[in-house]
């Protein structure tokens, strides 16, 4: 099994709801450790980088404008499987489909307002990591439940 890093953003809408604790404890619940972690303001450069593949799209402009309204939070979570994971926990992003036990299920019926952002692929999570974290923000460390976690094959 792969260890990945992957990139998480709670939008502009989880942070003013008062859902950051909610939703990065689905993250650590499930074992996954978060090795990177800020609040900012997304600049508009940053915005676009990141969203890059979807200028052009319908919602692209909505997109930007309520990405880099109000505060979000990075985080850069790790673990076996990590990008999946992480989208799974996040839910469809159509709020029709996503399911309860999901972030965006249980809290989200909007496909803007829908929480949070992850990678979708290795090479995506890469740049996005590099867009939103320095080397030296991301940290290694164990978390003192990995024994448990993932406990080596005898
Ligand atoms: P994300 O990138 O945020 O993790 O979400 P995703 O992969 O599930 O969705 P994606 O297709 O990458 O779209 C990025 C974000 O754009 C907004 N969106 N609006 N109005 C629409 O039809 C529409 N489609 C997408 C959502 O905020 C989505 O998270
Ligand atoms: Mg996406």
């Amino acid at each position: 099994m792969e260890t990945e890093q992957t990139l998480v953003l709670i939008k502009p809408d989880g942070v003013q709801r008062g859902l950051i604790g909610e939703i990065v404890a689905r993250y650590e619940r499930k074992g996954l450790k978060l090795v990177g972690m800020k609040l900012l303001k997304l600049p508009l450069t940053t915005a676009e980088a990141l969203y890059a593949v979807h200028r052009g799209k319908s919602f692209y402009d909505v997109l930007i404008q309520f990405m880099t309204s109000t505060p979000i939070v990075a985080l850069a979570v790790e673990g076996q499987n990590a990008i999946e994971l992480v989208r799974t926990l996040n839910g469809e992003t159509d709020p029709r489909k996503s399911q309860p036990g999901s972030i965006r299920g249980d809290f989200s019926l909007n496909v803007t307002h829908n929480l949070v952002h992850a990678s979708d692929s290795p090479e995506n999570a890469r740049r996005e990591l590099g867009i939103l974290f320095a080397p030296e923000e991301l940290y290694e460390y164990h978390r003192a439940d990995e024994g448990i976690l993932h406990p080596t094959k005898e």
